[in-house]
C-alpha cells in the first residue's frame, strides 16, 4: 500500500528530468542545398520545457560547408562572455568570426585566435543530415585551443 501512495509522488518530483532527456530532439535547419562554403546564419526555434513551463526558443547557427564536404554548424555565443559573434565583419581580419564586445575572434572552423578574449573554440552543434535538410541538436563545447 505505501508503494501505491509513494510511487505517484515519486513520478512527480522526478517528471522534469524525464521530460528534459525527451525534449533532445534534432530540429530541422534548412535544406542541405542552401549550405556553401560561406558560414551563413540560420535561426531556428526549438521547445524547451523548463519544469512544467514550456516555451519556444529562437536560436542560431553558423552553418557552412568544410573543403572535405562536412558540415559545420557552430554556435553564434562567444565563448567569452556570451555576445553574439558575426562572420567576416573585421575587415581588419577578414574570413574570420568576430565579436564586437571585446575584439574576440575565431577562425572558420571556431577556433579561437590567441591573444583575444575568448579561451575556447565555439561550440558545435550535434547534427544530421536526413532526407536533405540539416538537424541540429544541442551544442557542444570543444577543448580549449
Ligand atoms: S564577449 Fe566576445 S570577446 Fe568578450
Amino acid at each position: 500500500m505505501a508503494a501505491g501512495v509513494l510511487m505517484p509522488m515519486v513520478r512527480f518530483a522526478i517528471d522534469p528530468v524525464l521530460a528534459k532527456e525527451a525534449n533532445q530532439d534534432m530540429v530541422a535547419v534548412t535544406e542541405v542545398a542552401k549550405i556553401g562554403d560561406e558560414p551563413k546564419r540560420f535561426n531556428f526555434k526549438i521547445k524547451q520545457k523548463d519544469g512544467w513551463y514550456e516555451s519556444e526558443v529562437t536560436l542560431s547557427a553558423w552553418v557552412y560547408k568544410n573543403g572535405k564536404g562536412e558540415i559545420n554548424a557552430l554556435s553564434p555565443v562567444c565563448k567569452h562572455l556570451g555576445c553574439t559573434i558575426d562572420w567576416n565583419t573585421d575587415p581588419g581580419h577578414p574570413n574570420q568570426f568576430y565579436c564586437p564586445c571585446h575584439g574576440g575572434r575565431y577562425t572558420k572552423d571556431g577556433t579561437n585566435v590567441k591573444g583575444t578574449p575568448p579561451l575556447a573554440p565555439l561550440d558545435v552543434y550535434e547534427s544530421k543530415v536526413k532526407d536533405g535538410k540539416l538537424y541540429l541538436g544541442k551544442a557542444k563545447p570543444r577543448k580549449g585551443a
